[in-house]
């Protein structure tokens, strides 16, 4: 009887010690049905990233039919779209991707359609596993509504070593650099800085105003501290006005994705690109370049020691037809494992703390750089990718943008800003 104990006790044992953490022995082999993840991930943005998590889910939970619903688009701006009407019309997915921050918050939870996820961050632990800053934007009223999956940086800057050796041009340090070298450029017929489609244009913005501000003056932005007509934006847009001049803005930039201006770079057609570091995702995992050899990258000009963040999670929906198999897909890319499957493959960097960004078999030579930089900088959010303004803010954005693009004009575009600021609710 003893002996039956003792073997009881030990099997015991053996079964928990193979439990992965962060999948509860209870939902392990038994979960069925569906699950849709509903993301912008697919193909050459972010699709093995996706991909690799989905069959690590798979692998778990053998049952789960998984539905990788995708709407392709930079940035998310066809997804957001679909998934507006998915929500309001009562047909949400079973989870979807959405920034931290106000595009979760300013969008989501205050309009009620999310379920507070406390009680997985304290099942799972991960309090201690994500950074409080970061458990912050995911927060509201004392809720928490999604889990993070990865850290990504905006303010980049990528180009092609051998290439800037051939143009004899150096990476820039400020704007002013940049603005220096861009005649000797163009003598050479190379566009100096590359952009792309809308979307991309307001992305090269915020490296912009962040480098002309300064770290207060843009938290200032969000919190009415810095006036949105003021002198300091006047000069934020002035100078972006000067560097745009040095782009292929008025030739073929509306038509390029993001990974088309990415590929000028590589392909020396193109000095610069300023684009997150989903560029380094692609440009390693789709192109296979070495990072430090087919591509470099730097601080975009006049932000060095500053990370301009942003995060991709998922939260639950109210209401979702397969509630079950969703915790556990939370559960799984809020693990260690989850991360670092879905990671390496990125070009972003764990969320969690205590993931393993040394192991340069996992984490390439931009991603260890990105993850020293991520604990050493000071810490901002980024606008084109949801963290710092509401959803009416960002739409509205576009316009103060066009108006901009077609009249030139720094004080009619910081005339329109503080308007949109007014309109919008979102600049404090
Ligand atoms: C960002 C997103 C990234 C990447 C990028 C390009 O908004 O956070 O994960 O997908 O868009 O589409």
């Amino acid at each position: 009887m003893k002996r039956r104990l003792l073997v009881l006790l030990t099997l015991c044992m053996l079964v928990t010690a193979t439990v992965v953490p962060g999948i509860t022995q209870a939902q392990d082999g038994e979960l069925s049905g569906d699950l849709e993840i509903f993301s912008w991930w697919a193909g050459d943005d972010g699709g093995p990233a996706i991909e690799a998590l989905i069959a690590l889910y798979s692998e778990r939970h053998p049952g789960v039919e998984v539905i990788n619903a995708t709407v392709t688009g930079g940035s998310g701006v066809n997804a957001r779209a679909v998934l507006q009407t998915r929500m309001l019309g009562g047909d949400p997915p079973d989870s979807f991707q959405v920034h931290a921050g106000q595009e979760l918050i300013g969008t989501w939870v205050i309009a009620d359609r999310m379920e507070d996820l406390t009680f997985l961050y304290e099942q799972e632990g991960w309090f201690d596993a994500f950074p409080a800053g970061l458990i912050e934007l995911l927060t509201y009223e004392g809720g928490i509504y999604s889990v993070p999956l990865n850290i990504h940086r905006s303010n980049v800057l990528w180009y092609n070593p051998a290439q800037l050796e051939t143009w004899g041009v150096a990476v820039p340090a400020t704007w002013d650099d940049f603005l220096a070298a861009c005649p000797t450029l163009q003598d050479q017929g190379v566009t100096p800085l590359v952009v792309g489609e809308a979307w991309t244009v307001n992305h090269l913005w915020e490296s912009v105003a962040l480098s002309v501000l300064g770290v207060d003056a843009w938290n200032g932005i969000w919190t009415g501290e810095t006036d949105p007509a003021g002198p300091e934006m006047i000069d934020v847009w002035a100078k972006f006005g000067e560097i745009l001049a040095c782009t292929n803005i008025n030739e073929d930039a509306g038509s390029l994705t993001w990974q088309q201006a990415v590929d000028r770079v590589v392909d020396g057609g193109a000095a610069f690109n300023v684009m997150g570091d989903w560029a380094a995702g692609y440009m390693a995992t789709t192109l296979e370049l070495v990072p430090g050899e087919g591509f470099g990258w730097a601080p975009a000009p006049g932000t060095d020691g500053v990370f301009m963040m942003l995060s991709d999670s998922f939260g639950l929906p109210n209401g979702v037809a397969n509630r079950d198999n969703t915790i556990a897909w939370l559960a799984l890319l809020g693990s260690v494992e989850g991360q670092d499957t879905f990671n390496s493959l990125k070009g972003s960097i764990p969320a969690r703390v205590d993931a393993d960004t040394a192991n340069a078999e996992l984490y390439n030579a931009y991603l260890q750089s990105a993850a020293a930089d991520w604990s050493a900088d000071t810490i901002v959010g980024s606008l084109a990718h949801g963290l710092v303004a509401n959803q009416r803010f960002m739409n509205d954005f576009n316009v103060v943008m066009e108006v901009f693009l077609t009249s030139s004009s720094a004080d009619a575009a910081a005339q329109a800003m503080a308007a949109v600021c007014a309109q919008s609710g979102a600049c404090g």
